[in-house]
């Protein structure tokens, strides 16, 4: 059963052992890249700080949460409760990455799902704009699965790409 942990200061060992070790990457873009050379639990606890700091005060900043199975840490799913132009344009409310031993078992969509219904339930949103490369065949159809509508495709503001899509979550 797929359930979210919101990254917080008793984050332990576990967890740093899987920033360490999980591949989440798609080309070249690591939604934890931030933790990228920390290896202790208190450089990655401040990092959490600091994380959840700027969460608290700009509603266009991420929130982080450990995507589980049971008891087993599968990925790592981000919330943007607030778009202004630029992420709506750029980036949508959602980022997502499941570690490569765990993808193509529906993990994914679970999680996807999962996190529109929480993005209603706490923060009121009533359509999620979710985001892929165009050429990310996984994350497109993933978005599918999960109810997405297709929107448009923009480029970015990196030059690459974007489709964009729609997600009502109620
Ligand atoms: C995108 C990602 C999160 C999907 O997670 P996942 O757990 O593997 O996805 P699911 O198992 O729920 O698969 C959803 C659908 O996509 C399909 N799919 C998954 N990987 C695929 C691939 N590489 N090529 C084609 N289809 C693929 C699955 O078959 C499934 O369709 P189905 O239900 O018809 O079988 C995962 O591939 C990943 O972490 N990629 C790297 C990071 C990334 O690209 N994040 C997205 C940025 S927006």
């Amino acid at each position: 059963m797929i359930h979210f942990q919101e990254f917080n200061l008793k984050d332990g060992q576990d967890r740093l052992d899987f920033l360490m070790k999980a591949d989440l990457s798609a080309r070249g873009f690591n939604i934890i890249g931030m933790f990228d050379n920390i290896k202790t639990v208190e450089k990655m606890r401040a990092k959490i700080r600091e994380i959840n700091g700027l969460a608290a005060h700009d509603p266009c900043a991420c929130k982080y949460y450990w995507i589980l199975n049971d008891d087993i840490i599968v990925g790592v799913i981000t919330l943007r409760p607030t778009l202004n132009g630029f992420w709506l344009h750029n980036a949508g409310h959602i980022g997502i990455a499941i570690d490569a031993p765990y993808r193509c078992k529906k993990y994914g969509t679970a999680a996807l799902k999962k996190m529109c219904e929480l993005a209603n339930n706490e923060f009121g949103i009533k359509d999620i704009i979710s985001v892929a490369l165009v050429d990310n065949t996984a994350s497109r159809t993933m978005i599918e699965k999960a109810g997405g509508q297709y929107w448009d495709t923009v480029t970015a503001a990196d030059g690459e790409e974007m489709a964009r899509y729609w997600i009502k979550t109620k």
